[in-house]
């Protein structure tokens, strides 16, 4: 059976995903990044994460001149930075908000991002219309922000509740979603 590309999105706005800017800066000292939930761990040794990246974009091809980028992850205060950062704003104008700094591979780190991992860019793998990018961790950043981590899920923005044993846990989870967009389960079938 094939399936469409409308199913496999209409299935996958099923997972709840951190919200993260994917950063890097160019030889010529030009910032570029994009906001990215397809963030994954590989390995704790030597410390490895992933993620997946739409080939055409700007941040990937200065990410491959570069060999390094940075995986900032967003709390609930930052939602406008998730919004920036995946909008028509190009390159440098979409750090005009926030506070940076770099850590070791001279990639934009997030002062407020509940975590940072600067990474150097060890292998990549082209798959169909995205960039796997498989990053070597050279410098973490942790703050003391004691905001929730952003998840984005069926189209909106939510935050993660925590299920206290006696509570309601009806909807813990309220994000802003339309649940009237999540129509096409049924075609999943035969
Ligand atoms: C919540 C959210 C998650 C996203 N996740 C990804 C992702 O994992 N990979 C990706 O390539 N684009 C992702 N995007 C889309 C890019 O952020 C968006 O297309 C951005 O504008 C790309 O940068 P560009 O305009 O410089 O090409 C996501 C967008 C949003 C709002």
């Amino acid at each position: 059976m094939t399936i469409s590309s409308d199913v496999f999105r209409s299935a996958m706005r099923h997972l709840a995903g951190h919200v993260c800017l994917i950063t890097t800066c160019g030889s010529d000292g030009a910032r570029n990044g994009l906001t990215a939930t397809a963030v994954c761990s590989v390995s704790a040794e030597p410390p490895t994460l992933l993620c997946s990246v739409f080939t055409q974009t700007d941040c990937r091809a200065t990410i491959q001149a570069s060999g390094s980028f940075a995986v900032n992850v967003l709390s609930v205060a930052d939602k406008a930075l998730a919004d920036r950062f995946a909008s028509k704003l190009r390159g440098e104008e979409r750090f005009q908000a926030g506070e940076w700094q770099t850590l070791e591979t001279g990639s934009p780190v997030l002062k407020s991002a509940l975590a940072s991992f600067d990474c150097k860019l060890v292998n990549s793998v082209q798959v169909n219309t995205h960039s796997i990018l498989i990053g070597e961790i050279h410098a973490v950043r942790i703050t003391q922000n004691v905001e929730k981590p952003l998840l984005y899920s069926h189209g909106g923005y939510g935050e993660f509740s925590r299920r206290t044993p006696g509570a309601d846990t009806s909807m813990q989870w309220c994000p802003d979603w339309d649940f009237s967009a999540d129509a096409s389960a049924g075609e999943l079938g035969d």
